[in-house]
């Protein structure tokens, strides 16, 4: 049997209507109510053709669909004008478990992308600054839709764009040259460097002649003056320091790693060809591209200087990869407050005539708000990347010693579970929305938190370890109960879960798909006794729970979030 059950009822539902399969399939709901239906089809759109009233349809669908209907198809309903259809229990949960079960670890992925090339641009600091929290959302975020992508079957490229090229070498040098040391700054790290960067500016408040001097480093980087580029590369593999032992910790690693300054020397034939193509205007002394006609200010590509800027950068780069990769598609994750930026490089592309521009997509993001009000950076409060995970680990290491004194392997696990606590409330809510700072909030093990899943995944651990056993084919009789129903119900709708996200690029929904798992197999736990007298009702219940265990690991490692075994 199979469990693509949407389809096979897709194909039923066809032969009575004049809808294609395919349209039929996406025309099919999943009723967030169960109760209402575990798949419900709406007859409105097809009222007009067939001069009917859609009740009137759905009757007669309903009617037609009850006289011959596959063994999992418990009940087809008219309800107004839905027809509503409840599966069969026993029959629905042995082919769900089945599947889940055959498959494994790649329960819930598909080929589906095979032969689409997706790259996922996320992170992206920027050189000789500490990696902030607003590179944290770029992080996680970015992650879980590369991990999407990936076990979609797509071809999947992370990238890295670090910003490691602007005028702020320029006055990183000059400032080092007059009172920087090799010794410190090799020892400080980022910190060493932000030092500097606050002394420059003290010092060029007193004399501004510093500022022509960080200019003329910057002209003389740009036709490569050696010693300036040797030590522009230093501090780009200091900072680089920084940054990999927190994706270390954050278990992330990129494909590419390729920063802004690779396109250097790529721009001017970018302003070359917006002249060719005759989109380029003068302004006040600068090279624009006009975008009133389309609703947005001027996109900047040429200061009055000659200098280049931020989206000439992006446009360079954007046909730059398209050249190598021919990317189906390429999403930029980065904050909300970036969105007018892509909006016009993006629109740039498209008015060269590209028409592979449809596949550049901005993934903008909400930010993190803390009580005290929006993290700066300028004022020069930012919090140590470094920092907030031990934070995060600390405090997750004091609920352990509170909760499980005696667990082995103590350190290891609060640093799975107290980043992992970071990660899931990052991605629990719509990408878009603002996301409210809170320790509490985020470790309570019984919320609606990343500490609940896994501690979830490690009770259903716990129960097989005891169990002592591996479960069998069940017999799904016995698991018809209301409880047990839902925990399949969930295991079914998680591969449609995956595609909905990739659809959408919303992690949130496995997130809160997990939460929602978690829930229902906790009160399957603690309403039927998994341990039993009974043989085949414990062996259909440790299935139930080792298919729960698996699919939560596996949402689990989409989120980029560690699963414990014991916690
Ligand atoms: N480094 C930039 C920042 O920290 C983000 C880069 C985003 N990516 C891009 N292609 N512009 O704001």
């Amino acid at each position: 049997m199979t469990t693509n059950f949407k389809h096979e009822l897709a194909e039923i539902l066809a032969k009575h209507i004049n809808l294609s399969v395919q349209e039929t399939e996406a025309a099919i709901e999943i009723p967030t109510d169960s109760r209402l239906g575990h798949f419900a089809f709406p007859c409105f759109s097809l009222a007009k053709v067939l001069r009917k009233a859609p009740p009137v349809i759905a009757a007669e669908l309903a009617e037609k669909i009850s006289q011959s209907r596959p063994a999992w198809l418990g009940q087809a309903v008219a309800t107004g004008p839905y027809v509503n259809f409840f599966f069969d229990r026993a029959a629905f949960t042995g082919a769900v478990l089945q599947e889940v079960s055959a498959q494994g670890e790649s329960y819930g992925g598909s080929r589906e992308g095979a032969g689409q090339t997706v790259l996922v641009e996320y992170s992206s600091p920027n050189i000789a600054k500490h990696f902030h929290i607003g590179h944290l959302g770029s992080t996680i975020i970015g992650k879980t839709l590369d991990n999407i992508f990936r076990f979609l079957g797509y071809d999947v490229t992370s990238l890295n764009h670090l910003g490691d090229w602007g005028t702020q070498f320029g006055k990183l040098i000059t400032a080092y040259l007059k009172w920087g040391s090799e010794e410190e700054i090799t020892k400080t790290e980022i910190s060493g460097l932000v030092k500097l960067y606050v002394q420059f500016h003290e010092e060029a408040d007193k004399d501004p002649s510093l500022n022509d001097e960080a200019r003329s480093w910057v002209v003389k980087m740009q036709d490569g003056d050696e010693e300036g580029l040797r030590i522009w590369k230093w501090f780009c593999d200091l900072s680089m320091k920084e940054y990999q032992r927190i994706y270390d910790r954050l278990n992330v690693s990129f494909d590419l790693i390729r920063g802004e300054s690779y396109y250097n020397g790529k721009m001017e034939a970018i302003a070359e060809e917006l002249q060719e193509k005759g989109l380029l205007i003068e302004s006040d002394g600068a090279k624009i591209v006009d975008l009133e006609a389309h609703g947005m200010p001027p996109c900047l590509i040429l200061r009055s200087d000659g200098g280049t800027l931020y989206p000439t950068r992006d446009i360079a780069a954007a046909l730059d990869r398209y050249n190598t990769f021919k990317f189906h598609k390429n999403l930029y994750v980065t904050g909300n407050e970036q969105s007018l930026h892509f909006a016009q490089w993006m629109k740039v592309v498209e008015l060269m005539g590209y028409d592979w521009a449809k596949g550049l997509e901005h993934i903008p993001y909400g930010m993190y708000l803390f009580e005290s009000g929006k993290m700066s950076t300028r004022r020069g409060d930012v919090i140590k990347m470094e920092d907030l995970l031990d934070e995060a680990t600390a405090k997750t290491l004091a609920i352990i010693n509170e909760k499980n004194p005696s667990l082995e392997n103590k350190e290891t696990v609060a640093e799975q579970v107290g980043v992992g606590a970071l990660k899931f409330n990052k991605l629990y809510n719509s990408r878009a929305k603002d996301t409210m700072f809170d320790w509490d909030r985020m470790l309570n093990f019984e919320g609606e938190t990343g500490p609940y899943v896994q501690y979830t995944h490690a009770r259903a651990c716990s129960v097989l370890r005891k169990a002592g056993i591996t479960p069998t084919t069940p017999d799904p009789a016995s698991l018809t109960e209301d409880e047990p129903f839902e925990v399949t119900r969930l295991l079914y709708s998680f591969p449609d879960k995956i595609r909905d996200a990739a659809v959408k690029y919303e992690p949130f929904i496995i997130a809160r798909h997990m939460v929602a798992l978690a829930q229902a197999y906790n009160a399957f736990y603690h309403k039927h006794q998994i341990l039993c007298d009974n043989e085949q009702t414990r062996n259909a219940r440790l299935s139930l729970t080792n298919a729960t265990r698996q699919v939560l690991k596996t949402g689990l490692a989409l989120l980029g979030i560690d699963a414990p075994v014991v916690m």
